[in-house]
């Protein structure tokens, strides 16, 4: 029927600090830019992050599944249990600071999405993350960065690419400073498209390449 047609695809959002992703993202659905999609859970990391908060400012409901001290099987579980009770569709990690299992992103295979603050393959990978992105790719000397939305498979920052967006690097950059610029001119427009693009049905893989129909 119509009514299943329409159904809107049900987004968790999983996070670890400040959620500006997240922020945009809130931002993109209140500007109706999310058509297709619907914010329906975030989950942390830790009960610190601010990104809770942006949540709970907003009216979404919120989860912890705290990393710290927890073994990875029960960190999993908790995620998994959290995201099938609230019949989730598609997952977003949107400065998510922890490693998923191959277990857990193969019951999730395509439906997971991140969005990285470099122009993948440059400056990725295990413990490249964060503010460090931004210091390696400073001590490198390269002249363009940027960020990166793409499928989550079994290797850190791997899996197929959706969106790049190149950002100058300009002199007297900080690492702060240019994780502003990323994010301002990158991160929280790609990652929003992203989401729409694939919730509408207009991006599919193949041969390990993201096509647009
Ligand atoms: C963002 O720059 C995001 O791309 C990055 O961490 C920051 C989180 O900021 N993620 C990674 O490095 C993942 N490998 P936010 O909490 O304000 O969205």
């Amino acid at each position: 029927t119509e009514a299943i047609m329409n159904k809107k695809v049900r987004i968790a959002v999983l996070v670890s600090g400040g959620g500006t992703n997240l922020q945009a993202l809130i931002d993109a659905q209140a500007d109706g830019k999310l058509s297709s999609g619907e914010i329906k859970l975030v989950i942390a990391s830790n009960n610190e992050a601010y990104a809770l908060k942006r949540a709970e400012n907003n009216g979404i409901k919120t989860a912890v599944a705290v990393k710290k001290n927890c073994p990875q099987d029960e960190f999993e579980k908790k995620i998994l249990d959290i995201l099938d009770k609230n019949n989730i569709d598609m997952i977003i990690l949107a400065g998510f600071m922890c490693i998923l299992s191959a277990d857990f992103i193969s019951k999730w295979s395509r439906r997971i999405i991140n969005v990285h603050p470099s122009l993948i393959p440059s400056f990725c990978g295990k413990g490249c993350y964060g503010l460090h992105v931004h210091e390696k790719a400073l001590d490198y000397g390269v002249k363009v960065t940027g960020a990166t939305v793409h499928f989550v498979n079994e290797i850190p920052d791997g899996g197929e690419i959706i969106f790049q967006k190149a950002v100058n690097v300009e002199d007297g950059d900080t690492p702060e400073i240019l994780q502003k610029r990323v994010m301002e001119q990158a991160e929280w427009k790609i990652m929003p498209q992203a989401i729409n693009d694939i919730a509408n049905g207009k991006i599919k893989v193949v041969d390990n390449k993201v096509i647009y129909q």
